[in-house]
């Protein structure tokens, strides 16, 4: 059996930095006690490490308080904080059909159980939203704007600069999605005109799964969802107003903290414009060799300035599942195929009709011999298709 080629860096980085395994290890080993609960000396070095992190995060994004950075269990967790602690009955919110079903689902369970307004904007043939579709739809409640900075499906890097300007001329809250982009590409939340960025650890920022998190600016207020055990002025009956305890309930995952922490300092190391340039000349190269390719559709791929190391495509006349059976059976390749949790998108493609499509996710420890055998498989399930 050929080696394996591992090409769903999209649903989790795989492999991780060999740093970030043994950073988890040695720490979990050593400092594996509850942070913030107590006064000895572990405990304190412990409760380091995850304000270390915090403030590592919150220089990522540009923040100024490092306290309004939280951790959460990964993007799903911490975009449902916001949504639901920043929309009540009565308000409008403002989305994209370019979504995971991670911003999809909560907006829509408040519109249809909780009395909420929704609007979708549409993303056009090349894959972006137009930023004057936005204030096109702003009313006097609208209350909350939330958009996917990098799409998971088709890898376009949407234009939130001029989103969030118009947001905040209006002061309307903007908030985005940057599970994918995270580590990736540079994000700047007082360029970007930011005021909430979630994150997913396990993704381009090349930690754990069961961690991730997201950035508050000051003035922006979220409404506690939950309550519970903070560490700290234990009598209050109420959860904590203030951050970063407001957002975080019980005890925090150490160890994914700990190789979240391993995965950006190796992102630091290497460089992220680097790495994005390694995984973007792999992508136009797997693009390039699969354009032509005779019965073989790409999605949203022409340009790839703006994007990330996401491809999706489709072999004519199979299902994306069967395309994705042969890669794995037979080439030992893994790729993701179907909906990718991001029904809108296939809506808008078609491709809902036949139940999704494959994608492609390059990741830093991708090589060229890989893109290579990758190309050659699927021209010769394309070509399988034709005899
Ligand atoms: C764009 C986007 N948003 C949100 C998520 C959800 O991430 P998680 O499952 O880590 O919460 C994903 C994961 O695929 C994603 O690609």
């Amino acid at each position: 059996m050929d080696k394996f080629i591992f090409l769903d860096n999209g649903a989790t980085s795989f492999p991780k930095p060999e740093e970030v395994y043994t950073f988890m290890d040695a720490f979990y080993r050593k400092f594996g006690v509850n942070p913030g609960r107590s006064g000895y000396d572990l405990c304190m070095e412990t409760g380091e490490l995850v304000e270390n992190t915090r403030k590592m995060l919150t220089e990522f994004f540009n923040g100024k308080d490092p306290n309004r950075l939280c951790f959460s269990y990964n993007s799903t967790d911490a975009l449902n904080l916001i949504i639901n602690g920043m929309l009540k009955k009565g308000d409008h919110a403002i989305t994209t059909t370019i979504e995971h079903n991670s911003v999809l689902r909560p907006l829509y369970h408040l519109y249809k159980f909780n009395g909420v307004e929704l609007d979708y904007i549409r993303f056009d043939s090349k894959g972006f939203v137009d930023p004057d579709d936005f204030p096109k739809k702003f009313k006097k409640n609208t209350k909350l704007v939330v958009v996917n900075h990098a799409s998971n499906v088709i890898g376009t890097i949407q234009p939130i600069k001029e989103i969030g300007k118009y947001c905040r001329e209006r002061g309307i809250p903007f908030a985005i999605d940057a599970s994918q982009s995270t580590g990736k590409i540079p994000i700047d939340i007082e360029e970007l005109n930011v005021d909430v960025v979630t994150f997913t650890g396990h993704k381009s920022l090349l930690g754990p799964t069961g961690i991730g998190g997201l950035y508050v600016r000051e003035g922006i207020e979220i409404k506690h969802t939950r309550a519970g055990g903070t560490g700290v002025r234990s009598a209050i009956k109420t959860h904590l107003y203030e951050y970063p305890y407001r957002l975080e309930y019980g005890t925090l995952n150490i160890m994914g903290v700990a190789g979240l922490h391993a995965g950006v300092k190796w992102i630091q190391k290497k460089g992220m414009e680097n790495i994005h340039n390694h995984e973007m000349k792999l992508t136009t190269k797997l693009r390039d060799g699969l354009k032509d390719v005779e019965g073989v559709t790409l999605y949203c791929q022409d340009d790839l300035r703006n994007h990330i190391s996401i491809l999706l495509f489709n072999i004519n006349g199979f299902e994306a599942i069967n395309t994705g059976t042969i890669l794995d059976v037979d080439y030992n390749i893994a790729c993701r195929t179907g909906l990718h949790c991001a029904p809108l998108v296939h809506e808008q493609l078609a491709t809902d009709k036949i139940h999704g499509a494959v994608r492609f996710g390059i990741g830093p420890f991708n090589t060229e011999e890989q893109i290579n055998i990758a190309i050659e498989a699927v021209k010769e399930i394309a070509q399988s298709r034709k005899t």
